[in-house]
């Protein structure tokens, strides 16, 4: 194997020095009127403020989202001139659906590696709020027909032949393009084929809702999610996540109906993420700027791997691929790791990629001479994943890696595996340590 830039102690290697979240809140809650931007701009802004450092020193601005905000298409450049950072900071914008500001993290990293930065913001934010409304293709067309036309009769003809369905807006849907199967639809496939039963679903939820409320309750998230008032009125002000539920019980969980298969399915409200507003952000910088500035890094990004399965395959198994090259290009295997965090899209995706972590016929698939192993149930999202949480697209990954890091800390732990399942059958994996 090449010897890889990142990672490597010392020098280039890019550490977190802080982490900063909006609360995560149910779609149509408190966040219902603000958008992406606002939920961006929002925690970048405080994020610089509680770092203590001089803008100035960051050199760039890495955001994203994965459902694109059309009035504002490069997120990343607006973020940073919404939330008052210098007028000169470069930006670009990413997306990689759910694993959007994980790809913003190694971005920052690889930059660094390459010694193009010093210090970064890198992060993402979504408003399930505020999703791009369409047209249909027959309005689109007379749309355009019409915004041709030279006289008043020429641009009615435009609308003439138009049905009554044509009118109907359309929401963007959480579907793959190349399979036409909802993300529900794809994680109900996967239960099925992998044969998850819905208790271990339903026992995945109620250890997310657990784990969240205790967090919450014994301040672990004090220092990771701001408040944030909300614009204009500042009557109303999001201080936390409004999606964990301290009283589930496996009783409740069982009694929900299935969504995405009503008739034979086991995925439910209750073991799904939920639509999410939110936004979150990472000071990320070279390991020895950071050491010059006289800042305590949280962690460092030892390796990391993005991999890809056939959609039409099992959609959410990218992290059971990304995973075992990640740990590779780290020089480690799973029993090297304290902490793992896997983002929780479905409990029937993490119970299938925990399956494949620990299955020789899924290493012989992969051309590997053994599994992974099991992850123990202990080690893995300690305080609570996205079924609690909630998950805004864009935003989860920064959470993910600050929350991991965080763990790590109060643990007197060393090393956490991140995964992030994403859409086209996507993954994304993560090796982080303490410095
Ligand atoms: C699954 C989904 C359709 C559910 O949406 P919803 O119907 O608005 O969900 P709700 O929060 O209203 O929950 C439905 C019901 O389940 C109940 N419920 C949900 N979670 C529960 C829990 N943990 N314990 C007990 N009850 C629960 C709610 O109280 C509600 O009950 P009610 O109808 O009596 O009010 C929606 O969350 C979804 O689309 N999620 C997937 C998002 C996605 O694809 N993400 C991509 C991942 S990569």
């Amino acid at each position: 194997m090449a010897p890889q830039l990142i990672g490597q102690p010392g020098t280039s290697r890019a550490v977190v020095v802080k982490g900063l979240r909006t609360p995560f809140v149910k779609a149509g809650g408190v966040f219902g009127s603000l958008t992406s931007l606002d939920l961006g701009a929002a925690v970048v802004r405080e994020l610089v403020e509680r770092a203590d450092i001089d803008p100035a020193e960051i050199d760039q601005i890495v955001f994203g989202q994965a459902i694109p905000t059309l009035l504002a298409p490069s997120i990343a450049r607006e973020v940073g001139l919404a939330s008052a950072l210098p007028r000169g900071l470069e930006a670009h914008t990413v997306s990689r659906a759910c694993a959007t500001s994980i790809q913003a993290f190694t971005d920052v990293a690889s930059a660094m590696a390459l010694g193009v930065s010093q210090a970064a913001i890198a992060g993402g934010t979504e408003s399930m709020s505020d999703v791009p409304i369409f047209t249909s293709r027959p309005l689109s067309r007379a749309l355009v027909k019409a915004s041709r036309a030279k006289t008043l009769p020429e641009r009615l003809r435009a609308f003439a032949g138009l049905k009554p369905k044509d009118i109907v807006p359309v929401p963007p849907a959480i579907a793959e393009y190349s399979t036409g199967l909802t993300m529900g639809e794809s994680a109900e496939k996967m239960a099925k084929e992998n044969h998850i039963s819905r208790t271990w679903q339903d026992e995945i939820a109620l250890a997310s809702h657990q784990r969240a409320a205790a967090a919450w309750k014994t301040g672990v998230f004090d220092a990771q999610v701001m408040h944030v008032p909300v614009p204009p009125a500042y009557t109303s002000t999001g201080t936390t996540d409004d999606i964990v539920r301290p009283d589930t019980s496996l009783e409740a969980l069982a009694k929900l109906r299935p969504v995405f298969d009503r008739a034979h399915g086991s995925v439910t409200a209750g073991n799904s993420s939920p639509l999410t507003d939110g936004a979150a952000a990472l000071l990320v910088m070279r390991e020895d700027r950071a050491k010059a500035l006289g800042l305590q890094p949280l962690g460092a990004l030892r390796a990391f791997a993005y991999a890809a399965t056939d959609p039409g395959d099992q959609l959410l198994q990218g992290p059971a691929y990304a995973a075992p090259l990640a740990l590779d290009r780290a020089g480690m295997t799973l029993k090297d790791i304290d902490l793992v965090e896997m983002h929780e899209a479905f409990a029937a995706q993490v119970a299938s990629n925990l399956q494949a972590f620990s299955s020789p016929e899924f290493a012989r698939k992969l051309g590997r001479p053994a599994p992974l192993g099991e992850v123990d149930p202990e080690r893995l999202n300690v305080h609570g994943g996205s079924i609690a949480l909630g998950h805004p697209f864009g935003a989860t990954g920064a959470r993910i890696v600050m929350q991991a890091l965080d763990a790590l800390a109060r643990r007197d732990k060393s090393t956490a595996l991140c995964t992030v399942c994403a859409a086209g059958g996507l993954g994304a994996a993560l090796i982080l340590e303490r410095v």
